[in-house]
């Protein structure tokens, strides 16, 4: 057997050579992924994250190769879910760049030149806190998950226009619970003042937003049935993150209702200091960590190289890290409410601990600062997350002795300096790392040719470290706030340079259709009808003899027939493609001096599921009948495998069938 495609092979190279091998990486899950041929990755790249045996995958592409016949029929429609993604990094990139980071940076000055951390009414910081958690990497999340995860099963998303919905949802949610939030409290000559107004619609918000997050669960939960795939172990640390997504939603609006109408002051600082600290764990452990975590045990070590932790290790660690997070708040609300700050004080601790263990393990499993295979840009940025990951969690384990050691009930300066490196240090570059290579692969680009980013990932740590750092010392050198705001410049800088990267990367006309080789262009169902007429212009009389009469415009020849391809053009308008492709052959060997690929209408393609030949060609459901092939998997198997499994010869099969199709058509 011939050995064209090898490990080495990258996918477009292999896609614009042998058209037929789409259907065959089709089947392990690339559909959309990278436009029209492919992404920018080698075949075992493709291999080890598509989870594919990459010998098999060779194999059957090899053989594809030798015989186009055994590739199954392209069946590939451009659709919605291919880059549903785009919408979700876009609206995240948009909040970030107005009430999230851009926000954040406009508070941490009006801090450092106050020179105090209370210096801001609660409603700006919960707003910016929300925005960021909701806008910025809940929105990640949900576009990654959406795109990601049901081609890693081998499958695809079930209702894209639903998913596409909760994003409307949720952009709506967070804008109306943000401004809501903003001007629902004013204080005037030291009272509350409550608009009913604005409080109904940051309360409307967070109804949206909580809409958005259980279609989001609906969406991905039947996408999960469809494909009928077992759960892997990280699929059942996603959906763990993705109930806490739901739980944290409905604890926002609560926490949102409290402060809003707290009657007085005293009432205020108390909702604040009972629930706030227990929203942000559901929020950053629960949903941020969770998430990252799972995506990472599927993600890191096939595709960046870090050491492997094992199922196992992600087992054990699965439900002390859920009971963690769900008792640490619990405990901390109790401990509120009943003064019991030392004996539940205790068990708080004790829970937190729960969340510190098992992050540290997994972090530390993955072997961040060792060697790694991989040479790929956003390598830095993962070792750099785990680096502020590990820290943010030390710091959590020694809140409480800081806070003893310096003698505070609670200090603002170490808690949001822990807070951002897990915000900013941990997740933000999470995203920047995994977004700068999921982004460019699903665009097409290969990583090695792009800038390697080197300034985005200083400008972060510095501002990271500087943040961290500097609000820290606040507690010993009020100086050290001369150097918060500059922290926040250099966060802000890093992600305004890596969000205009990613959507040149997103939005930039690429190499389409039009570009490859058009002696390469053959007489099959995935050839572009626009390109077919480029090549064999004389073919129009043939399109035009099949009802294609639009294509006399020369207009239309040159856009949209140049995104259709022929099994498109033919289901559109109800015409037989294998008519269509037997006189599209026959005038293409008459004028061509190279033979043309012959497309007899005697010549079914084994590749098709019995169904689908069925379907195309009723003539041979009988033939299908007698040989008992129809059963054969409800007709979801191809019909050289269903032959196989019958033991009959395929020869015979197929002969029989083209014979009924030749027959019905003469
Ligand atoms: C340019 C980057 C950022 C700046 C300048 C910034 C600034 C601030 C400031 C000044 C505060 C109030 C004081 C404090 O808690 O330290 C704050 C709070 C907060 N920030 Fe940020 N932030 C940034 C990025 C982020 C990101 C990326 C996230 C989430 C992913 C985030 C989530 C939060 C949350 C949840 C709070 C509320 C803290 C609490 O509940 O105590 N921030 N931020």
């Amino acid at each position: 057997m011939a050995t064209a495609i090898t490990p080495e092979t990258m996918i477009p190279e292999a896609i614009k050579a042998h058209p037929q091998l789409r259907g065959i990486l089709d089947q392990y899950g690339l559909k959309g992924c990278g436009g029209e041929f492919g992404p920018a990755e080698s075949m075992e790249f493709f291999a080890k994250t598509h989870g594919v045996d990459s010998a098999r995958l060779l194999t059957e592409l090899n053989a594809a190769v030798e015989n186009p016949k055994l590739a199954p029929a392209v069946d590939y429609k451009p659709s919605l879910a291919d880059s549903i993604y785009r919408r979700f990094f876009l609206g995240a990139i948009g909040v970030t760049f107005t009430a999230g980071a851009l926000w954040g940076v406009i508070l941490l000055w009006q801090i450092a030149f106050a020179g105090r951390f209370t210096a801001l009414p609660i409603n700006e910081i919960n707003a910016h806190g929300h925005s960021q958690i909701y806008g910025w990497v809940g929105l990640v999340i949900m576009g990654y998950a959406y795109q990601a995860f049901p081609r890693f099963k081998h499958g695809a998303l079930w209702r894209p226009s639903l998913a596409a919905l909760s994003f409307v949802l949720m952009l709506m949610g967070i804008a109306l619970r943000v401004v809501g939030e903003y001007f629902a409290v004013s204080i005037h000559q030291g009272t509350i003042l409550l608009s009913p107004l604005w409080f109904g619609l940051g309360m409307l918000g967070s109804c949206l937003e909580l809409m958005a997050a259980l279609l989001f669960v609906l969406v991905m939960v039947k996408t999960y049935r469809t494909i009928g795939k077992p759960l892997e172990t990280y699929d059942k640390w996603v959906f763990a993150a993705v109930g806490w997504f739901v739980v944290g939603i409905i604890g926002d609006a609560f926490l949102y209702y409290a402060t809003a109408t707290a009657p007085d002051r005293g009432a205020l600082v108390s909702a604040v200091a009972a629930y706030q600290l227990p929203l942000r764990q559901v929020q950053l452990y629960g949903l941020a960590t969770m998430m990252i975590l799972g995506v990472s045990l599927r993600f890191m070590p096939p595709v960046f190289g870090f050491a492997d932790p094992g199922e196992k290790l992600y087992r054990r660690m699965f439900w002390p890290l859920i009971l963690g997070v769900a008792a640490s708040s619990a405990l901390f609300v109790v401990m509120f409410k009943t003064g019991e700050f030392l004996r539940v004080g205790l068990a708080y601790y004790a829970a937190t601990l729960l969340i510190v263990v098992p992050c540290l393990w997994i972090s530390l499993s993955f072997r961040p600062f060792g060697k790694v295979t991989g040479n790929d840009r956003s390598i830095k940025f993962i070792r750099a997350s785990h680096f502020w990951f590990m820290l943010s969690m030390v710091m959590l384990a020694l809140e409480p002795w800081y806070n003893r050691l310096t003698s505070q009930t609670f200090s603002h300066a170490y808690h949001g300096a822990m807070m951002h490196a897990l915000t900013v240090g941990f997740i933000s570059m999470s995203i920047l790392g995994v977004g700068a290579k999921v982004v460019a692969n699903l665009c097409g680009e290969d990583t090695a040719r792009l800038s390697r980013l080197w300034l985005v990932f200083l400008l972060i740590n510095t501002g990271t470290a500087l943040r961290v750092g500097n609000q820290v010392l606040t507690d010993f050198v009020p100086a050290s706030f001369n150097l918060l705001g500059l922290s926040g410049l250099l966060i802000l800088a890093a992600l305004l340079l890596w969000a205009l990267h990613i959507l040149i990367i997103m939005y930039r006309p690429r190499q389409a259709a039009h570009a490859m080789n058009i002696e390469s262009v053959t007489i099959a169902p995935q050839a572009r009808v626009g390109l077919v007429l480029q090549r064999w212009p004389h073919t129009l009389d043939v399109f035009v003899k099949h009802g294609f009469g639009l294509l006399k415009n020369p207009v239309f020849r040159n856009t949209l027939a140049r995104n259709v391809t022929l099994q498109q053009a033919c289901e559109f308008q109800k015409v037989d493609l294998l008519r269509l492709m037997d006189d599209l052959n026959e005038a293409t060997r008459e004028r061509s001096s190279a033979p043309a690929q012959a497309h007899s209408c005697a010549s079914l393609d084994p590749g098709l599921t019995v169904a689908e030949a069925a379907r195309r060609y009723p003539v041979t459901v009988p033939v299908f009948s007698e040989l008992q092939l129809d059963a054969c998997c409800g007709g979801a198997d191809t019909i050289a495998n269903a032959v196989e499994h019958h033991g009959l010869k395929l020869d015979e099969v197929m002969s029989r069938l083209n014979q009924a199709i030749a027959k019905a058509h003469s």
